[in-house]
């Protein structure tokens, strides 16, 4: 069974163009007050559907000849478009398409009905117009080309190119239809868009998982076929096998599928191959007991239950979700160690969503955590930002990396963010590391990947130092290109309690970000960035503890249109934090209290724009 490609969005001309339908390329026929059904009369390539975000939803299906091929969900504009969404119409050539509508508002009368902005803006068209030209689409992360976008995953590493997959909305820029997206990178910068991966079935929409190449074909798809578990959820939410034989571009749904099944709800399955053991690993969120279960299997069709991690232990708000179970060495010795990492949502540290993780050891059925010298699982954040999430990492990875990305987003406002063709990016990918710090505790660091450093277009300011204090000291950041770029910089604080850096625009807007010395933390104060009334869990100030291992701050920012990712010590310390600037932020300010800090290797990059 192959995946249907009917609603495959092959995303072609990236050029403005006009839509080329004429009025009898759509003939609409008004059945009832809340039923219409939209005929297409063209040969065009997209029937472009009018969306506003504020209406409910209506229920699309999708008749070929007269047969259902599929039923969508879209926000049909009742009073105005916001913007269109394309439905692919190259599967369907030769056949007849009828959209039948079902509308859900209250209407008095079928000419109320008729009435809806909706049915006079439907058009027909060979292009689609994704080129990235909203204010706040980023220029150097990777972002849907439009419509909606959450979690990352089924992430693999194969023939040279990095995939990524995620969840996406092809039909509006709100969470809905969850379907595979697809991209992929030969070097994490640039991302080439692929048409959706897999889509929703008759078992339901397609939730979050993992893929794995099946190296030596356990699972009887082939040998080196990439295999995605992932979640089936209608009724129940029940755990689905795809493989494919063509790079991860096209999937092959399992037909004895589901293959793990739970009275309770349970998702985005998470494998590995252990090779201790000669078997599959499956790790899979009881998201509402707030616990990971985790089993094994000869061939990723026969699950067995070995065990359960959590229960009662670290951060226990809302629902676990996403997990990831991997080993890694511990800095500047021999010894590994396995790492789970837990999202959950609500319950991060600083209110929604946030990834928190525990190390431990792993015996092939179970996962034990380490204590603290109190004889405590201690509560542990990846990323001490607002808009950090499910965040997994790469399976197959070279070179033993351990390279993970994260939705660069929050569930207390991802829907509301002001963009409209797309709705949220990814994080920059970062390596996991651990380290042992001065408490005795080991921790895990994300370390930005290596590939970043060639995002670097220009040296915008040579390294230098200057000493810091009462008076503030001010430099230029770049103007080109929305003024993306990196910025590096070694805080000594000396006799300085705080040390200040504050990014700032013409308007005022400002992000501010402290380094308090006696409380080794940092803080990263967002509530006079820019645009922030879009939700009242936006305006937020967020804190890390520094780790530093000498008392300097080594601080490495990277600015995007609406983000700031904020590595500290070599990553032992991150923050990542959307903002929404009315216009970029033009410098950088540095102060000191109680006493003169030197600021030295303070270096700015222009950065290129990868995301076109
Ligand atoms: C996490 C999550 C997952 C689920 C997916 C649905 O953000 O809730 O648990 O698989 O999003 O889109």
């Amino acid at each position: 069974m192959k995946t249907s490609t009917a609603a495959m969005l092959t995303l072609l001309s990236l050029t403005m163009s006009a839509a080329t339908s004429s009025a009898s390329d759509v003939k609409v026929e008004h059945l009832g007050v809340n039923n219409t059904l939209v005929r297409v009369n063209s040969d065009g390539r997209y029937l472009m559907m009018p969306v506003q975000e504020s209406n409910d939803d209506a229920t699309v299906n999708v008749l070929v000849d007269g047969r259902l091929d599929r039923t969508i969900y879209v926000r049909m504009a009742k009073s105005k478009v916001d913007y269109s969404v394309p439905l692919d119409l190259s599967p369907y050539k030769g056949h007849d398409v009828v959209l039948n509508i079902i509308t859900t508002q209250a209407r008095s009368d079928i000419r109320e009905a008729k009435g809806d902005a909706c049915w006079t803006n439907f058009t027909v068209t060979d292009t689609v117009d994704t080129s990235n030209r909203e204010k706040y689409r980023p220029a150097f992360h990777h972002s849907p080309l439009y419509g909606w976008m959450n979690d990352p995953n089924g992430m693999v590493y194969t023939d040279g190119r990095w995939h990524l997959y995620y969840q996406t909305n092809p039909y509006g820029s709100k969470w809905q239809n969850m379907t595979w997206g697809h991209s992929s990178s030969p070097d994490l910068i640039n991302w080439e868009h692929h048409p959706v991966a897999i889509e929703p079935d008759g078992l339901g929409t397609i939730f979050s998982g993992s893929c794995a190449v099946d190296s030596t074909n356990s699972a009887g798809f082939g040998k080196d076929a990439i295999i995605a578990l992932y979640t089936s959820a209608a009724a129940s939410q029940i755990q689905s096998l795809a493989w494919s034989n063509d790079g991860g571009m096209t999937f092959n749904k399992y037909p004895g599928n589901p293959v793990v099944t739970l009275e309770s709800e349970a998702r985005d399955p998470n494998m590995f191959w252990d090779k201790a053991n000669n078997r599959w690993v499956l790790v899979l969120a009881h998201a509402l007991e707030h616990e990971m279960l985790i089993f094994t299997s000869p061939d990723m069709k026969e699950w067995t239950l070995e065990s359960a991690f959590g229960k009662g232990l670290g951060a226990q708000g809302g629902v676990w979700e996403c997990p990831d179970l991997f080993p890694l060495k511990i800095d500047g010795t021999g010894d590994t160690k396995w790492v789970l990492l837990c999202n959950l949502n609500p319950g991060g540290p600083f209110g929604g969503s946030g990834t928190q993780y525990f190390i431990g050891d792993f015996d092939g059925k179970t996962f034990t955590p380490d204590t603290d010298a109190q004889g405590n699982v201690p509560t542990k954040w990846l990323d001490h930002g607002k808009d950090h999430y499910a965040t997994v990492s790469w399976s197959d990875a070279p070179d033993g990396r351990r390279t993970v990305i994260g939705w660069m987003s929050n569930w207390q406002y991802a829907a509301e963010v002001p963009t409209k063709q797309f709705r949220s990016a990814n994080t920059l990918p970062r390596e996991m590391q651990l380290f042992r710090d001065t408490d005795g505790e080991l921790y895990v660091a994300s370390v930005p990947s290596p590939e970043l450093e060639a995002l670097r277009a220009s040296t915008f300011r040579k390294p230098s130092s200057m000493s810091a204090g009462t008076k503030e000291r001010k430099i230029n950041l770049p103007t080109a290109n929305d003024g993306i770029c990196e910025i590096l910089l070694t805080v000594d604080p000396r006799k300085a309690s705080d040390v200040i850096m504050t990014l700032a625009n013409n308007a005022g807007e400002h992000v501010t970000i402290t380094y308090d010395v006696d409380a080794q933390t940092l803080a990263f104060d967002r509530r006079k960035s820019g645009v922030t009334d879009f939700s009242q869990d936006f305006p937020a100030v967020t804190v890390t503890p520094v780790h530093s291992r000498d008392g300097l701050l080594n601080l490495r920012m990277f600015v995007d249109r609406a983000s700031i990712e904020l590595f500290a010590n070599g990553g032992r310390a991150v923050m990542t934090n959307l903002v929404f600037p009315t216009s970029p932020y033009s410098t950088m300010t540095v102060k000191a209290v109680g006493g003169n800090a030197r600021i030295s290797d303070l270096t700015v990059y222009s950065l290129k724009p990868t995301a076109l």
